[in-house]
Order: C-alpha cells, then structure tokens, then sequence
C-alpha cells in the first residue's frame, strides 16, 4: 500500500513514542503521514486504559470513524495501544468498523498486515512479547528541538489500582547502544533537548548497564544539550541515580517523581513500596544535590478506604513537599487490577470534592513557586513562537518552567539563551532573553 495514515494518539507519552514508532515503520514503506482523517487510506487511533474517562474517549473517537469507512469501504481502521490490549475482541463487536485491534507488542505485525489485503474479520493482534523492545525501528521525531525516547517498556510493579502492568507486559530495557545511536540520529537531525521514558524509568538495567550508567553515556553525546527522563519510580531512587544526575552537566534539574498519596496506610495498600518518610527523604537529597531542582508529581484521591484522615496526610505532604506541579487523579476502578474486587468506598461527590480541594492547595503552590523565580537568570530551551503573538517565543528552564521571551536577533527555535525572568503571568513566566 502507498497512500495516507493518519494517527490519532491517547494517553501518555509512552504512546506517543509508539505511534511515532508506527509512523516510522509506515513511512519507511512509502506511506505518508495526513492530519486529515478523511484523506487517509488508514486510520489508526492509539489508545490509553489508565482510567475510565480515558476509555471513553476512546471509544467516542473510534465511534466517530465509522463515517469515513461508509464513504469508502477500503479505508481501513485499526485500533491500538492500551486499550486494544486490554478489550481486545470486544472492540469490533461493539465497533464493527474496526478492522485491527493491536496490543503494544505487535507494531510489527500490524505493519506487516496492512501492507497485505484487508482482513475479511477483525484481526486480533494481543499476543504479548516479554522480549519486542523495537530494537532497530527509527521512531519519527516529534519535533525539531526535542524528543521522546522509550528505554524500557512494560512495568514489573503491580500498584494495585494500575492496569498498565497488565496491558503492557513485562518490564524490559533496551540495550543502551541502540539508545545511544536514537539520540545521535535526532541530534544529527537538530535535536537539542531528549525525554527518556519507562513506566519505571529509573528501574532501566541490561547486562552492562543501569539507569546512572546510561545517563552519564548519553551525558557524552556532542550537540545533545538537555537530558530528561520520566516516569521515576520512588523505590528505585537510589543515591547512584542521583549523583549521575547531579555530575552530568546536560541533564535537566527537573524530577517528575509520582508520590500517588501522603498517607502510608494508602501506599501499603496501593502496593507502592515506600513510605512517605522514604519519599521526603529522597525528595530532601535531590534538593540537596541538584541546585533549584524542580519537583514535579502524580497524585490519586479517593483510593479504596481513604479515610478524611489520609487524604489529609496527602495534603500535608504537598505542603510539606512544595511541587511545583502535579498531575491530580481521582481514583477511577479498573477491571483486572487488584484493587478492582473492593469496589469503592466514597461516592463520586465526596472525590469529586477531595479532588478540588487538593487541585486549590496546588494552584496556589504552582503559582507562589513561580513567583519566587522573579528575577533569576535562567537558561532557556526555545521551542516555539507563541501562538498568541508571533513576537514572542516559548522556552523552558531545566527545572521545567514555561517562559516566554520577546523576540530578538538570533532567536529561534532551538536556541539555548539566558533569560531573567520578570513576572508571572497566568502560569507561564515572562521574562527578556539576555544576549551575550
Ligand atoms: N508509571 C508511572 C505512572 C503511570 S500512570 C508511575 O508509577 O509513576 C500515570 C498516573 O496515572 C499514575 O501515576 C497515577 O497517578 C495515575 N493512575 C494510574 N492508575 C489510576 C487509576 N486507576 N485511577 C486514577 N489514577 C490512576
Ligand atoms: Fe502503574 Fe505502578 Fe507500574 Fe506506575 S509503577 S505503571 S503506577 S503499576
Ligand atoms: Fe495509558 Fe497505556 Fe500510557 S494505559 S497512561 S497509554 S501506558
């Protein structure tokens, strides 16, 4: 098949990556990548499990397909990532356009597959492989200043509200020479700035290496600027991790490190294997080893059997803690996970209403940490124009902050420029490039 795909990406950036992975292998072939459904010969929707609401868009976005496949019958729909991996065969029997569903161990057979005749059933690809790593495909780049890389797939935790482990198998780490050749092709392409991600990023091991270890090899990439990686998981924040990050000079002074509560009683019971002692004492070497480290975070409200008593304990530590911002989910049950059988023990207004008090105390903490960055000098990573005034570009600091920047000569995208940050506007930075 020559022609049009065109790919529609849910969830993290894990699946992010997949789907450049895909778009890597159907370009290699001669397709091309369309942002318009209803050119396309394929359509293919990437999609994500973590939490019901994340399903049900899903489905919307597949249900909404079906006109596309009446006004031709040859375009084909393929269904993949997480939730592929978790329905499997029911998703064409509620969607009988669909004529692939494939989990995230068969990327390859799905290539293989489109480039033959269009099934006369649904092809069901869900067969997990503790070993396909896509070692040898060259994922397309996101963007031409910073990328996302995969360095492990799979997640050998079983945090008992969590289906990832389940959809996605298997924890395995790609050998770090094949890592090392992926960042140096997207430098070579002008990549400045790259993301490595895992479920338990931090948990990276092959034969010869460990996290630390690949982190001071990819220190060494020339043209390579800035290094930044997530998830890390608490349990395997060791103080090695830590001083690589520290002496190697281009990664970012950023963690993303997911806390998910504050009330050990709730980390026993979501399997988590930390306590909150554990987890502010790895939060107060960072700080101490990693000069303005930004902190960022995941938190759940409303696990199984949270008492008023530790949903407290999660506002605590996010005072005590300072994030400078945080993800926030309500707990949302899913089918297959261990925790699954307890059903809930609070009604959706009484998470509904946890949710917003945690979502206020960050505000105000995301919005007073900004605030203190007023009149620092910072270097920034230029990403773009701003969207609202082509006058001004967009950046980030290494500990992860939005700045925006008037323009001036020699900007562009791609450049590394000091800034002294002004003011907060909103929760971006404003503030004036400072040219040598
Ligand atoms: N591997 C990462 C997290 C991946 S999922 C880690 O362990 O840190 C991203 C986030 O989704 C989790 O950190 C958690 O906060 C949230 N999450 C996962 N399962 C959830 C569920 N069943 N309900 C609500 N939030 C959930
Ligand atoms: Fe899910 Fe826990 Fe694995 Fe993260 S570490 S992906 S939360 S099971
Ligand atoms: Fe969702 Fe799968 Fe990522 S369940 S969060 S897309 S690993």
């Amino acid at each position: 098949m020559s022609g049009k795909y065109f790919l529609a990406t849910f969830g993290c950036q894990m699946n992010v990556y997949d789907s450049n992975l895909i778009g890597g292998m159907l370009e290699k072939k001669g397709m091309q990548a369309t942002g318009e459904a209803g050119e396309a010969d394929v359509l293919i929707v990437n999609t994500c499990s973590i939490r019901g609401g994340a399903e049900d868009r899903a489905y919307a976005r597949i249900a909404a397909m079906r006109h596309y496949k009446r006004r031709n019958p040859d375009v084909r729909i393929a269904v993949i990532g997480c939730m592929a991996q978790n329905h499997g065969e029911k998703i064409p029997v509620e969607l009988d356009h669909v004529d692939y569903v494939v989990g995230p161990d068969n990327y390859r057979e799905l290539e293989e597959m489109i480039f033959k005749d269009r099934p006369k059933t649904p092809a069901i690809l869900t067969e997990q492989n503790a070993f396909e790593n896509y070692d040898g495909i060259m994922a397309k780049l996101d963007s031409a200043v910073t990328c996302h890389i995969t360095i492990m797939r799979g997640c050998n935790k079983r945090c008992t509200y969590c289906i990832v482990p389940t959809v996605r198998g298997v924890e395995r780490s790609r050998e770090a020479s094949s890592i090392v050749e992926e960042v140096e092709r997207a430098v070579s392409e002008g990549v400045k700035e790259v993301c490595l991600l895992g479920q338990t990023v931090n948990s990276y091991r092959t034969e010869g290496d460990d996290f630390a270890s690949l982190l001071r090899k990819l220190n060494r990439i020339d043209g390579l600027k800035r290094i930044r990686f997530t998830s890390p998981h608490p349990r395997h924040f060791d103080s090695n991790a830590i001083r690589a990050m520290a002496e190697s000079e281009k990664v970012c002074n950023h963690v993303h490190i997911p806390v998910q509560s504050g009330s050990n009683a709730m980390l026993k019971k979501m399997r988590r294997q930390y306590t909150r002692e554990r987890f502010l004492e790895i939060v107060r070497e960072l700080r101490a080893e990693i000069p303005n480290v930004g902190l960022t975070t995941d938190i759940i409200t409303g696990f199984v059997g949270e008492s008023e008593a530790d949903y407290l304990e999660t506002l605590s530590l996010v005072e005590e803690v300072g994030f400078d911002s945080a993800f926030m989910f309500q707990y949302s049950p899913r089918e297959g996970t261990p925790a699954f059988a307890e059903g809930e023990t609070l009604t959706a207004a009484e998470k509904q209403e946890r949710h917003e008090r945690l979502v206020q105390l960050q505000m105000g903490i995301t919005e007073r940490n900004l605030d203190a960055m007023a009149g620092r000098v910072e270097e920034i990573l230029i990403e773009n124009r701003s969207s609202r005034d082509r006058n001004e570009w967009i950046g980030k600091t290494g500990c992860c902050k939005k700045v925006i920047v008037p323009d001036a000569p020699g900007l562009g995208k791609g450049s590394l420029v000091s800034a002294r940050i002004l003011t907060r506007s909103g929760l971006v930075l404003r503030g004036e490039s400072i040219i040598a």
